[in-house]
C-alpha cells in the first residue's frame, strides 16, 4: 500500500464511530453524523484495501438504524399503495446519528433517496462470495422494499438541494442500488422481482427524460450538467465508458465544471460560494484510470494531493477561479471555515488510487472483472 493511502485508510478507520458509522468531517461542527451516501463509498473503499471487517461493522449499522425504521417504512408502503400522496416529512433519513438514530429538527433538509440506493450497491460489492448475517439481510430487504415503491418520487438530490426535482444521478443511484439488491436478496422472491422491475423503470425513465442533446443532464427540466453524473459509469456501471451519451456527458462535465483546483459540483452552486470538490476530482480521476486514461487520471489525482493540509487531511472542497466571494463569506459565518478534513474525500482518493494501480500491475486488487482497470 503507498504511504498515502496508508494515511488516509488509517484517517477512515480511526473516524468510524464504535456502532460502525463513518463520521462525515469529525471536526465539522454540521458533520458530526453517519450519511448513507458517504458511507457507501467509504465501506467500498475500505473493501477495496483489506479492511473489510470495518465495512461489514458499517453496513451492519445502516441495517440497525432501518430496522428501528421498520414499522414506518411498512405504513408508508402500505399507503403509497392505497394511492396516498407521499409525506415527505416521514421518509427515511438521508443521515443518523453515530448511535444509528433519526436526527430530526436539525434544520436540514432530509428526504433523498441516492444514499439507500448507493448503500445497496455497496453491500452488494462489499458481499460478492460471502454470504450476509441475517440482520443485515433484513435491512437490506427493507430498504430494496422502500426504494422500489418510491424510486420515482422527486426529492432532494445528492446535494441535498433541489426537493421537488427527479436527479439524474439519484434515478441512478436507486436503479443500481436495486439491481445490485436483485442479485443479494435472491431468497426473497417477490421483492426481487419488485427490485428488478423497479430499477429497470427507474433506468428507462433516465433515459427517456433526463437526456438533453444527446447528454445526461443534471435533472428533469435543467440542461446542465453536474459532477455526479460520473457516478453513472463509475462506480455504478448503469453505462459503458464509451456509451456515446455518456461520452458527451463526461466532456461536457470537464468543459463545464473542471477549474483549476479541481471539480465543481455544478455551475450554479452557492454553498461555500461553489469551490472545487476533493471528492468529485479524485472521483473523475477513479473513473479515468477505469478507463485506462492513466496519465490523466494521475494529473486529476497531482491536483487533489496539492490541496493536502498540514497534517495530510483532505478537505471537502477549496475555493476557486469562479467561487463567488459573498457566498463563500456568507457561509463561512455562518457555519465557520467548510469540512476539513471530510472522510468521504479520503475514500475517493483511496479507490482512485487503488484503480491506478491496479492499471500499472495489469490486474484488479479485487480480481472481479468489473474491477479491471486496464481495457
Ligand atoms: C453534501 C452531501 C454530503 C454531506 C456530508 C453535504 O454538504 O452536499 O453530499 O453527503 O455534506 O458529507
Amino acid at each position: 500500500m503507498q504511504p498515502t493511502i496508508a494515511a488516509d485508510v488509517r484517517f477512515l478507520l480511526e473516524h468510524q464511530a464504535p456502532g460502525g458509522a463513518y463520521l462525515a468531517s469529525p471536526s465539522f461542527s454540521q458533520y458530526p453524523f453517519g450519511w448513507l451516501r458517504d458511507g457507501a463509498f467509504i465501506a467500498h473503499a475500505l473493501d477495496h484495501v483489506g479492511e473489510r471487517e470495518s465495512a461489514a461493522a458499517f453496513h451492519g449499522w445502516v441495517a440497525r438504524a432501518v430496522m428501528r425504521l421498520e414499522d414506518d417504512v411498512h405504513a408508508l408502503i402500505e399507503a403509497r399503495a392505497a394511492g396516498a400522496v407521499a409525506d415527505h416529512e416521514r421518509m427515511l433519513p438521508t443521515r443518523f446519528t453515530p448511535e444509528g438514530h433519526a436526527e430530526p429538527g436539525a434544520g436540514w433538509p432530509d428526504f433523498q433517496l441516492d444514499g439507500y440506493g448507493q448503500w445497496l450497491w455497496s453491500l452488494a460489492e462489499h458481499a460478492r462470495g460471502y454470504s450476509l448475517p441475517e440482520d443485515v439481510r433484513a435491512g437490506a430487504t427493507l430498504v430494496t422494499q422502500y426504494l422500489a415503491a418510491f424510486w420515482d418520487e422527486p426529492c432532494y438530490d445528492a446535494w441535498e438541494e433541489g426537493r421537488t426535482q427527479h436527479h439524474t444521478a439519484t434515478l441512478a443511484s436507486v436503479s443500481a442500488g436495486l439491481r445490485a439488491a436483485a442479485g443479494l436478496l435472491d431468497s426473497a422472491p417477490a421483492v426481487v422481482a419488485a427490485a428488478q422491475a423497479a430499477a429497470e423503470s427507474a433506468w428507462r425513465f433516465v433515459l427517456e427524460r433526463c437526456v438533453v442533446d444527446g447528454c445526461f443532464c443534471k435533472s428533469v427540466r435543467n440542461p446542465a450538467v453536474d459532477a455526479s453524473l460520473v457516478w453513472l459509469a463509475t462506480p455504478l456501471r448503469l453505462v459503458d465508458d464509451a456509451d456515446p451519451i455518456f461520452e458527451r456527458t463526461l466532456a461536457r462535465v470537464e468543459l463545464d465544471l473542471l477549474r483549476p483546483d479541481g471539480l465543481l459540483r455544478f455551475q450554479t452552486d452557492t454553498f461555500y460560494g461553489g469551490g472545487a470538490w476533493l471528492l468529485l476530482s479524485a472521483g473523475l480521476a477513479w473513473h479515468h484510470a477505469r478507463a485506462g486514461r492513466r496519465e490523466r487520471a494521475a494529473e486529476l489525482l497531482a491536483l487533489v494531493e496539492r490541496q493536502r493540509g498540514g497534517d495530510g487531511g483532505l478537505p471537502e472542497q477549496v475555493p476557486t477561479e469562479g467561487t463567488d466571494p459573498w457566498f463563500l463569506d456568507y457561509w463561512t459565518r455562518r457555519w465557520g471555515p467548510s469540512a476539513s478534513p471530510l472522510s468521504w474525500s479520503h475514500a475517493m482518493v483511496v479507490l482512485a488510487r487503488c484503480e491506478l494501480d491496479g492499471a500499472r500491475a495489469g490486474r484488479s486488487r479485487r480480481g472481479s472483472p468489473e474491477h479491471t482497470a486496464l481495457r
